[in-house]
């Protein structure tokens, strides 16, 4: 299937791109990086450089390249999360309100037969049953900056389920761990954690639902053949409450166990009320199965051992294939490269020179924040050297 990608190199997109790409699909990746689109056509998508709130470019990316199917993949959210910054969100609404708006447009004038877009599994309204389904109310009346959030999120969704002429299909992420995100090694809550800020409130009702990218990025491949169109949670099968999840986090993380509160959060605190996500509906209706069917598991050694599907360099020309090699070298770390294996085309008809390439853990986002000296776990925790610490 032809299929335009949006977010091709945040902490989803990462993991996906290569799926897609195993799955048989062909990729057009939007970034707004020249770099990145290097990195991605190292890889094998074909990449558009451009800002998704350039509509008229979008839109003539878009009808160039004729997809299917298009994947929302974008989202604009601070490397650290300030509460107390109401506008914390603004980028990530435009993001899910205007750029959702120009995606949309641009996919039905290309003549796309679906769109498959991300949202959140952790905005039910905080009242009622601790696990919810798609039907449950949001937090619609949440105080700012949460409320403008969910405003948003509302909107994002509204539109790609109901425009005219595609089929609509919300995935709402639940709590995203793995390689690049707030809880990897180097993301701020692990900082928080291994620097002891996130006391353990004993006797939290919170319930927090989680997802590693990669299972993130399976269910969007899922999406693209099944399911009717809706909305779907994408969570894993434990939901837990803090004082389930934290100790084992923190262990992961290499952290100190975390001391307990002194005193107790507020009844409207995360912690406290927060919603979990039952993930039924994605398991019946687009025959997902999380590869992480607990964040437990994510964090064991034997998950450590799993690897992402091979993927192969596209190369015209064994000049090019060097040039596109090195590239793939370059935004992959060594740690996700042990199993690469150059080796003699299988079919080399295509004009391909059939190297492959054995991803551990591909990340081009966490390229961003790529430290040196850390090595990392299927979880994204990184057991780094002192020196890095
Ligand atoms: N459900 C969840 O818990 C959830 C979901 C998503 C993200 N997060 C968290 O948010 C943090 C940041 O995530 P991330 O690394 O994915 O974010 P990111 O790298 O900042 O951006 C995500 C993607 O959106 C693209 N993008 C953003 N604005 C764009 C624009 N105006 N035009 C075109 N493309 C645009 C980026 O492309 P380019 O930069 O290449 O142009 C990138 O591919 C992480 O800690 C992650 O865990 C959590």
């Amino acid at each position: 299937m032809r299929v335009f990608l949006a977010g091709a190199t945040g902490v989803i997109g990462t993991p996906l791109v290569p799926q897609l790409l195993a799955a048989g699909h062909h990729v057009t990746a939007l970034t707004r990086s020249v770099l990145r689109a290097a990195q991605l056509e190292a890889v094998g998508a074909d990449p558009v450089v451009c800002d998704v709130f350039d509509a008229d470019r979008v839109r003539a990316a878009m009808t160039h390249a004729s997809p299917e199917a298009v994947l929302h993949q974008l989202t604009a959210l601070p490397a650290r999360l300030d509460w107390a910054d109401p506008g914390m969100f603004d980028p990530n609404n435009r993001v899910r309100t205007e750029g959702t708006r120009i995606l949309l447009d641009a996919a039905v004038a290309s003549g796309a037969r679906r769109i498959v877009a991300q949202s959140i599994a952790f905005v039910y309204a905080p009242t009622g049953d601790r696990v919810k389904d798609e039907s449950a109310a949001l937090f619609t009346d949440a105080p700012p900056p949460l409320g403008g959030l969910v405003a948003a999120v509302v909107e994002h969704e509204q539109r790609v389920t109901a425009t005219a002429g595609i089929e609509g299909l919300v995935l709402r992420y639940g709590m995203l761990y793995g390689p690049g995100t707030y809880h990897d090694r180097r993301g701020s809550t692990a900082d928080d954690i291994i620097a002891g800020r996130m006391p353990l409130v004993d006797g939290a009702t919170g319930v927090y639902s989680w997802l590693h990218v990669e299972d993130a990025a399976s269910a969007a491949v899922a999406a693209l053949e099944h399911g009717a169109p809706g909305t779907y949670n994408i969570v894993d099968d434990e939901p837990a409450t803090q004082p389930q999840w934290l100790p084992v986090l923190a262990r992961a993380l290499g952290a100190d166990p975390p001391a307990a509160a002194a005193t107790p959060p507020p009844p409207e605190s995360p912690e406290m009320s927060l919603r979990g996500a039952s993930n039924a509906k994605a398991k019946r209706e687009l025959g997902w199965r999380p590869r992480y069917a607990s964040w437990r598991e994510a964090s064991s050694p034997a998950s450590r051992e799993r690897s992402a599907p091979p993927i192969r360099l596209h190369c015209r020309s064994e000049a090019s294939c060097s040039s596109k090699w090195a590239s793939a070298l370059r935004y992959s770390s060594v740690a996700q490269l042990t199993r690469a294996t150059p080796s003699a085309a299988s079919s080399p008809s295509d004009g391909a020179c059939g190297r492959r390439m054995m991803f551990t853990g591909p990340r081009i986002s966490d390229m961003k924040r790529r430290n040196a000296s850390a090595s990392h776990s299927a979880m994204g925790y990184t057991q780094s050297t002192p020196a890095s610490r």
